[in-house]
């Protein structure tokens, strides 16, 4: 297979988010209306292979599914992105997760209620079933970490039998602030780190959380934070550190799956031999942009 057929994988969640969009965020026990309601796909990995999708990088996603309604809505949405779905992994008795938001576009805020009852995260054995030659790049959407790391730990081990160009590079998100997460720092080539868990572990910015927490990432590893209106840091092993401005809309509409957004175009980039600050800048550039309007689609003229 050439090189350049080769997929970027995101490995993670695939949800129903119920988007209700209001102009005042409502006080609690009153009865309001929305300005409008839509069904959209989310999830971190599910998010991110839009994105990837829509720039025009063939793209796959693995993670797991309950049948039902909600589920062939989700499909039809995969198919219309052209996003590659042979590795959905389908879950009988189990219900579909869903997250409730609230779209301020007035401020542009997104307040999210998630509940995932009982479906399964991908296992190191449904992992294991892969042809790993059909990819050059694997995201992996910090969830199931103690299995996460299992499987980072196959791709290392095909990579060693790889020539150079045939190698397959590893990002992982850790996003939330669960301590089990954060085993995943020294798995990566690529590692997002979020606002959120910089300033859980005692962060005001991202170039102090970059430089304390680098520590924990392999030799050689890039580790990046973006921080929504002040853009996004990153430290690479040279020790310099590359920052991009935000780049705001003229109005802020939509933030959700901003960091999803940044996230894709971040791979993109780095994965079609990008530098660091490339990376960062078009990054920042698209998940600006997407803050302007409602969903995804309008990242691309
Ligand atoms: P999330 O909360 O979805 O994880 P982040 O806050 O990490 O998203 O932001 C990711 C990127 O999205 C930022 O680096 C920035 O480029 C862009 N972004 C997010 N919020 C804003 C904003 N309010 N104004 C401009 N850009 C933003
Ligand atoms: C956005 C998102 C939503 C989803 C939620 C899950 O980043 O992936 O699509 O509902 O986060 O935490």
């Amino acid at each position: 297979m050439q090189q350049t057929d080769r997929k970027i994988l995101c490995i993670g969640l695939v949800c129903l988010d119920i988007i209700n969009v209001v102009d005042k965020y409502p006080e609690e026990d009153t009865d309001s209306r929305c300005l409008s309601q839509r069904w959209q796909r989310g999830g971190n990995a599910s998010n991110s292979c839009t994105i990837l999708s829509l720039l025009g990088a063939p793209c796959a996603f693995m993670g797991s599914l309950a049948p039902g309604p909600v589920a062939d809505f989700v499909l039809n949405d995969f198919k219309l992105y052209k996003i590659d779905i042979s590795l959905l992994l389908e879950h009988a008795h189990c219900s579909f997760p869903a997250s409730v938001v609230i779209s301020n576009q007035t401020t542009g805020s997104r307040t999210i209620l998630h509940m995932n009852r009982n479906l399964p995260d991908v296992t190191e054995k449904d992992f294991s079933k892969l042809d790993l030659s059909q990819y050059k790049w694997i995201h992996w959407e910090g969830r199931n970490a103690e299995d996460q790391v299992k499987m980072i730990e196959q791709v290392r081990e095909y990579n060693s039998k790889q020539e150079k160009h045939n190698k397959i590079t590893i990002s992982v998100e850790i996003e939330k602030t669960r301590e089990p997460l954060y085993q995943l720092f020294p798995h990566g080539d690529v590692v997002f780190v979020s606002k959120d868990v910089a300033v859980h572990f005692g962060f005001q910015s991202a170039p102090s959380a970059l430089k304390g927490l680098y520590s924990r990432v392999k030799k050689g590893a890039v580790l990046i934070c973006a921080w929504a209106e002040k853009g996004a840091d990153a430290l690479g092993p040279d020790g310099v550190l590359v920052h991009s401005d935000a780049f705001p809309p003229e109005k802020l509409v939509d933030t959700l799956g901003a960091g999803d957004t940044f996230n894709a175009s971040v791979i993109y980039t780095l994965a079609r031999g990008g530098t660091l600050q490339e990376a960062l800048t078009f990054g920042c550039q698209i998940a600006g942009k997407k803050c302007g309007f409602h969903g995804y689609d309008g990242i691309v003229p």
